[in-house]
């Protein structure tokens, strides 16, 4: 049983999703927003005991400058498009389409896919 629902029976297959887990509600008030500041932030991206991924803090560290540093570079760097206009990606990875841009000085760029 997982949240009152019946594990199906011998035979049946069930599947555990990280990514699921890290959307619940009961855990993560508006779970589907991008919030850095997050506090709380219990998450299972990592995975979680045991198996918990071993190269967490290097990816830590990628992500904080992935968010950064385009930031302090490029601090005029805003969206060509209202935020209601960005479409997502409907294949196995999970992300945005590529996204037009306009900076101050370098004027219209448009995002890679
Ligand atoms: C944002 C980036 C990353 C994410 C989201 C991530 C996620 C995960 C997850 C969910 C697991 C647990 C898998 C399981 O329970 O079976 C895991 C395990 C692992 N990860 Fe990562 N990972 C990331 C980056 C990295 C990097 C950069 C390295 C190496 C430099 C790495 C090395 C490992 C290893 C070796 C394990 C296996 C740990 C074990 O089974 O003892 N990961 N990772």
């Amino acid at each position: 049983m997982v949240k009152a629902q019946p594990i199906p029976p011998d035979g049946h297959a069930a599947a555990v999703s990280l990514a699921e887990g890290n959307r619940d509600e009961n855990r993560f008030p508006d779970a589907y927003r991008l919030l850095l500041d997050r506090r709380p932030n219990l998450h299972i991206g990592f995975g979680y005991g045991m198996r918990y991924c071993l190269g967490a803090p290097p990816a830590r560290v990628e992500v904080r400058l992935g968010f950064t540093a385009p930031m302090t570079r490029f601090p005029d760097l805003r969206l060509a498009v209202p935020p209601g206009e960005l479409t997502w990606r409907h294949d196995f990875r999970r992300g945005l389409q590529p996204v037009a841009c306009h900076h101050a000085e370098r004027g219209l760029t448009t995002g890679a896919s």
